[in-house]
């Protein structure tokens, strides 16, 4: 039921109002006085204030002022009582902050004619108020999760990542994502997709290694009713879904190469066959496709169409693995830190030697490790401060073995190592390199590569 604070410090014009407005179906609360009606308005979060001016102080205007200047209050609508006739009157109390005004005397009509008026505005206010919060929340919500800020790093590499990102997002043409395990294959795909002019649509992801080729190709193409055994009714494919949107191929490179064949198609004009159709269907669909294998070897191999490949490869995004960009670990580690923080309300961080070890090791699942690792340590260490001796064995052992060489992971450590074993024999052999050679068990012109791709010389002290 809607709430009416009625306010006036005169008893009887105040008991008249109130059965006014209780009469015409309002739930009325009232206040004698400027302080009576500031605490009042706070408790019971009226609807609307119908507030006399004339009050000892602090008077109409006053309450209005102190009202409209607070941040959660003023929404609530003010319509003032004024005796006085005067134009400036009217002004002062607009001035103030008031949404309408009433002189008095009024009539009983004209009141609730006001009232209700003032009372639609709110609500339409109040509509539009909550319809936007609720878009920019689902806004936002989505664009976090899948916009590039979503997308951590700060490398040469993924900047150059960025701007291939940014250039392609609504070119319409297909792309094809490779990268290691874990290196974000997935999470680039689906950024593409909300970044694009599609994001409205659809993104349908399938996995190609997941299903038998037959259970694919319905899967993906959809059949009618009677196409094999168990087709009982005609069934839609995920192009068909996909319409207007995004389709993520992740693992093209386990698709058979017959389903590769009828991909090309979908790729080249937008028509497929549902299995078991006669007819064609077309659709506008945009391939995101993304491997962890090496197409092209398989292309050289026969084991995936040249053709097909050509195709998807007009835009190919390479992720770097992580060992090739280890200036965004700290940025990864902090990131992810923050997500689990957040999500166990903690406050936890990691030790200076924790933070080390995981910026010197190699990380060969990427990315995924690296996370995995964060939410593991923080959920076994209790302590806010994470020490180094919460991460994995692996990791604590890629430190040992770094802080023997200079940088951090085993390749590291065996290069500086090979690095002082050619120094220190050369040196003692006066740089006879045949000679060095032998006795380092390598051939001569191996060495000459080693030593120039070292940087060494004559003189070098390791
Ligand atoms: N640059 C990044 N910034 C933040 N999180 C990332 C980044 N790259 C990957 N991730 C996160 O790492 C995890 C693995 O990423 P994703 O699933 O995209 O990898 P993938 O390349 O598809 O791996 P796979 O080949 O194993 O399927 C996900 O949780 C993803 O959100
Ligand atoms: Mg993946």
């Amino acid at each position: 039921m809607t709430k009416i604070l009625a306010v006036d410090d005169n008893q009887e014009a105040l008991f008249a109002l109130e059965a006014l407005l209780r009469d015409a179906g309002y739930e009325v609360i009232t206040a004698a006085s400027g302080t009576e009606t500031i605490a009042k308005i706070t408790a019971e979060n009226p609807d609307l204030v119908l507030l006399d001016v004339v009050m000892p102080r602090p008077d109409g205007y006053e309450v209005t002022a102190q009202v409209k200047a607070d941040p959660v209050l003023r929404y609530i609508p003010i319509v003032l009582l004024t005796s006085k006739d005067s134009l400036d009157d009217v002004i002062h109390g607009l001035e103030q902050g008031a949404d309408d005004y009433i002189k008095k005397p009024f009539r009983k009509e004209e009141l609730l004619a006001r009232v209700h008026a003032v009372l639609r505005t709110r609500q339409l206010y109040q509509e539009l108020r909550d319809s936007n919060r609720l878009r920019s929340e689902l806004q936002q919500r989505l664009s976090e999760k899948y916009n590039y800020a979503n997308i951590v790093g700060r490398s040469a590499k993924m900047k150059a990542l960025f701007e291939t990102l940014e250039k392609v997002k609504d070119a319409e043409v297909p792309v094809l994502v490779s990268g290691e395990s874990g290196t974000g294959k997935e999470l680039v795909a689906t950024a593409l997709h909300y970044s694009s002019r599609r994001r409205e649509k659809s993104l349908v992801v399938q996995n190609c290694s997941a299903f038998n080729e037959n259970l694919l190709e319905s899967e993906l193409f959809g059949h009618v009713k009677g196409a094999f055994s168990g087709a009982l009714k005609d069934k839609q494919g995920l192009f068909e879904i996909a319409d207007g949107g995004t389709f993520f191929l992740d693992e093209l490179g386990e698709m058979s190469l017959a389903l590769q064949a009828r991909l090309l198609r979908v790729l080249e004009d937008g028509s497929f066959i549902p299995v078991g159709a006669t007819h064609p269907k077309k659709v506008d669909v945009r391939i995101v496709a993304a491997t962890n294998r090496n197409l092209k070897e398989m292309v050289s191999k026969g084991t995936f169409r040249e053709d097909l490949f050509y195709r998807l490869n007009v835009v190919p995004i390479e992720l770097p693995p992580l060992r090739e960009r280890r200036e965004d670990i700290p940025h990864l580690v902090e990131h992810f830190l923050a997500l689990v923080n957040s999500k166990r309300g903690s406050a936890k961080v990691f030790s200076p030697e924790a933070l080390e070890a995981l910026c010197d090791y190699g990380w060969p699942g990427n990315i995924r490790e690296l996370r995995n690792e964060i939410e593991r340590a923080t959920l076994l260490s209790s302590a806010d401060c994470i020490g180094a001796e919460a991460l994995s064995p692996q990791i604590l052992s890629a430190k040992a073995l770094g802080a023997a060489g200079s940088a951090g992971t085993l390749g590291a450590a065996v290069q500086d190592l090979e690095k002082k074993m050619l120094l220190s024999t050369l040196t003692r052999l006066a740089w006879n390199k045949s000679e060095a050679a032998r006795e380092l068990g390598i051939s001569r012109s191996s060495l000459i590569a080693k030593v120039q791709a070292f940087g060494l010389e004559q003189g070098s002290k390791s």
